[in-house]
């Protein structure tokens, strides 16, 4: 039996990959977009894929959105949650300044954490009852190696940093608390990758990364809930 992926922000980069993965292994996929009319390479894939893809308006800097998003899925079932929407505030290479600790843009910073952190959490308690519908369902939000305290020897990219270090909390408190009702959450740092957020100079390319990333995701058991793994499935320090 199939299994079904949602995955947000599936329109570019890393979601995408993920799509275009899943879908050609045989995986249903519901991706979660800002704007479905505009989804031109999902609009491309469902031709392929017409059964297997589904494709919803989610934007989650509006809680509304996010809401009806996962009202309308709550007679599905969702083995993966990959929440991979987000954002850094332009791209890493190119955009650092805005929230360097000389000049910080505070309304980015604001916005990055509305949508990095409190959304994240809002979607995923919003879908408990289509993750509860899987036997073995698994959360996994999409972190980032500069959210980890331990390794952070470089500094700078305060806002995109605080996000993600946030976003790892939730997601060990969430694998507590949903623990009991078997649902697994994971943090996954997915490498430096080649998209407009991490700059076309990244060390790895989409391809690359989300293979990695699903062969990590899918070999995990019950007692892997509560980690912060990266692409090769190895710990990071939090
Ligand atoms: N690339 C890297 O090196 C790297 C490294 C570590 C972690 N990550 C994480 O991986 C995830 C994906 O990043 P990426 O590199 O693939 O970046 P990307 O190419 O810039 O894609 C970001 C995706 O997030 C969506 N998004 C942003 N704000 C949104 C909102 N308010 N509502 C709904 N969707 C929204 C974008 O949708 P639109 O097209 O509508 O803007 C787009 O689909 C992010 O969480 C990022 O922090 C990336």
């Amino acid at each position: 039996m199939s299994n079904t992926w949602l995955i947000s922000g599936a329109n570019r980069g890393i979601g995408l990959g993920y799509a275009t993965q899943l879908l050609a292994m045989g995986e249903k996929v519901i991706a979660g977009v800002r704007d479905p009319d505009n989804a031109e390479s999902l609009i491309e894939l469902a031709k392929h894929y017409k059964p297997l893809l589904s494709i919803g308006r989610l934007d989650m800097n509006d809680w509304d959105s996010i809401d009806s998003f996962a009202g309308n899925l709550e007679e599905e079932r969702i083995d993966y949650l990959i929440n991979n929407a987000g954002l850094y505030g332009g791209s890493w290479t190119e955009d650092s300044h805005r929230q360097s600790a000389d000049s910080m843009d505070y309304e980015l910073w604001e916005e990055i954490m509305r949508v990095n952190v409190i959304a994240q959490f809002r979607l995923t308690r919003a879908l408990e009852g289509s993750l509860m519908r899987s036997d073995q369902p698994l959360v996994v939000m999409m972190s980032s190696d500069m959210g980890s305290i331990g390794n952070n020897d470089v500094g700078q990219s305060y806002a995109y940093r605080t996000s993600k270090a946030a976003l790892n909390m939730i997601a060990r408190s969430l694998a507590v608390d949903l623990r009991e009702r078997g649902i697994r959450v994971i943090s996954m740092a997915p490498g430096w990758t080649q998209t407009a957020l991490g700059g076309w100079t990244a060390t790895w390319s989409v391809e690359d990364s989300v293979a990695k990333q699903i062969k990590v995701v899918t070999a995990l058991g019950p007692e892997d809930t509560g980690r912060f793994l990266n692409l090769h499935g190895e710990s990071v320090p939090w």
